[in-house]
């Protein structure tokens, strides 16, 4: 056992245990939250798909699904990937590795927990924040943990700098433990029964701001704590400009509390509300995008790397989506827009670019980047399969969003569509009709993503098998104020 001051080549100078374990939790979770979203998909092309059963129907599992892909796999992700970043760019092992076990157990236990429940059918109703009172009170001792563990191995660094990475990580912890916890105030009734605490539009514009910042905070400003330390370092660059990075930290954060209201245009929320959260989504666009192009300009000198490395193209890919997806919801959320946009699949097609394309994406690329290492590694045991994933996840979100955008602008006009005398010109089952045949593409689509998910397993299953634990010898740095050059160039930190 090593301490933060046995810096040398000694392998457990590092807590990498920890790491490991939440990594492959987070592929296994992976294939467990997209593999219920494809059977989703299916049971939207044919409804029979639940057997008639209650804990098989739509209903319930489209809440497992989100759960499952944006806390299971999403959050599993992130305790992995932070834990690295942090000890890495602090030289520094882990504070307190029996906190940073029970903030292992204790996630999946809230993940088992959402697992049982949400199928039998309870839930709070309140969406990204479905799981009852009991779950939530884990959920708010296991964050207080996660804080402590990496806010610990902070104060404990040996490096003066703090690492950007680290602010996009901290920022994302200390919001997520503020947004879970007012939004899920709420009175118990009985075990596993609560009611909010807030009611009527209150209560809406509460989860607005809760569900929107869980948007902006947990899959985007933590997956762009995974970006601006794994994209410098496959790509062996400093990052393009580390003064942009952190202009970017701050006008993102400030921006994204409120946007929320545009999950509430049109509602009964005051209209001068409304038309603060359009503005300041509209505003938001420029710090997404100084941050996508941060990352991708990353990469000058380095362009012919994305011929060959897989990786790399996992990450390019995943910000080209990120800027996408930004741009389109900065687009929905003007008031006209979003009259045509909301209650149709164009959401759900908005929501995977982001999703499947920007954070499954970064995420599959950090990982590759890191499960070797982890395993004594310097590249996973089949480099090749990993260009096939890429591949088959590149089609399979062309193919999701483009049937979605495709169903939800003409689900869109046809509702809207009125005859000479006023009447709809089309009634309800006739848009699900046409509806039908994008649904087919959405599912292929998904099938290819998961398809893409299980040849991972195999890799990382065969890259496990092949590696020895624990040999990654720490570099000792010579200067306790010296950066590493492949994130933020050769100069060393000044003052
Ligand atoms: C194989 C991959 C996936 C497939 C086939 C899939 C499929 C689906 C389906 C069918 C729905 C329900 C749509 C509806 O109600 O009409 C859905 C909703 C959703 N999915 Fe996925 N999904 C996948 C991956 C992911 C991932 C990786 C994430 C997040 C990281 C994600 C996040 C969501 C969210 C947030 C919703 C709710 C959207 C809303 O309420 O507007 N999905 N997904
Ligand atoms: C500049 C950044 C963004 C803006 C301004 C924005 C804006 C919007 C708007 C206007 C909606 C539709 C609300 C409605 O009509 O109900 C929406 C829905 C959504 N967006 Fe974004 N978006 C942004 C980025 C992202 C990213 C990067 C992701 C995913 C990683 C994402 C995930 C979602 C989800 C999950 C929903 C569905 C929420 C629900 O109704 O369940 N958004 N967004």
């Amino acid at each position: 056992m090593g301490t933060s001051d046995a810096v040398g080549n000694n392998a457990e100078v590092f807590n990498y245990g920890i790491v490991r374990q939440f990594a492959i939790m987070t592929v296994f979770w992976g294939v467990i939250g997209m593999a219920i979203g494809l059977f989703i998909a299916l049971q939207l092309i044919w409804p029979e798909l639940n057997f008639d059963t209650p804990w098989l129907s739509f209903g319930r599992l489209r809440p497992l699904h989100t759960n499952a892909v944006i806390f299971a796999f999403g959050g599993t992700g992130l305790f992995a990937t932070s834990y690295y970043v942090v000890q890495r760019t602090c030289q520094a092992r882990l504070f307190c590795d029996k906190l940073a076990a029970f903030t292992f157990w204790g996630w999946q236990a809230v993940l088992v927990a959402a697992v049982i429940t949400l199928p039998m059918g309870y839930t709070s109703s309140k969406e990204y924040a479905e799981l009852e009172w009991p779950i939530d009170i884990l959920i708010t001792l296991v964050w207080v943990a996660y804080a402590i563990v990496f806010f610990g191995t902070i104060v404990k660094r040996r490096v003066r700098h703090i690492y950007v990475a680290n602010w996009f990580f901290g920022s994302y912890i200390v919001t997520i433990a503020v947004l879970h916890i007012f939004n899920n105030l709420e009175l118990p009734v009985s075990f596993m029964k609560s009611y909010s605490a807030y009611a009527g539009v209150q209560d809406a514009m509460v989860q607005w701001w809760y569900g929107h910042n869980a948007v902006g905070f947990f899959l985007t400003t933590s997956f762009l704590g995974m970006m601006y330390y794994f994209i410098p370092k496959q790509a062996n660059r400093p990052i393009y400009s580390y003064r942009l990075s952190i202009v970017h930290f701050w006008a993102l954060g400030f921006t994204y509390m409120w946007a929320g209201p545009h999950h509430l245009l049109y509602t009964s929320l005051p209209d001068w509300t409304q038309s603060l959260g359009m503005t300041f989504s509209l505003i938001l666009l420029a710090p997404s995008w100084g941050g996508m192009i941060n990352g991708i300009m990353t990469l000058s000198g380095a362009w012919h790397k994305l011929r060959t490395d897989a990786i790399l193209k996992f990450m390019v890919v995943a910000l080209s989506f990120y800027g996408m997806s930004t741009f389109e919801g900065s687009m929905m959320a003007i008031r006209t827009v979003n009259a045509l946009s909301h209650y149709t699949d164009w959401t759900i097609g908005h929501v995977h670019s982001g999703a499947l394309g920007w954070v499954a994406m970064i995420t599959f690329g950090s990982l590759y980047y890191l499960i070797p290492r982890l395993y004594g590694r310097t590249e996973m045991a089949r480099p090749r399969l990993i260009d096939l994933h890429f591949w088959l996840a590149t089609l399979g979100v062309v193919l999701y969003i483009a049937a979605m955008w495709i169903a939800g602008v003409m689900q869109g006009l046809m509702w809207r569509a009125t005859g000479v005398d006023g009447t709809l010109t089309y009634s309800f089952v006739e848009v699900v009709k046409a509806t039908y045949p994008f649904y087919a593409i959405r599912a292929l689509g998904g099938a290819f993503f998961v398809a893409g998910i299980l040849l991972m397993s195999w890799n990382v299953f065969l890259t496990i098998r092949a590696g020895e634990k624990g040999i990654n010898p720490v570099v000792p740095l010579k200067n306790p104020d010296a950066r590493d050059p492949a994130l933020v160039g050769p100069t060393p930190v000044l003052a």
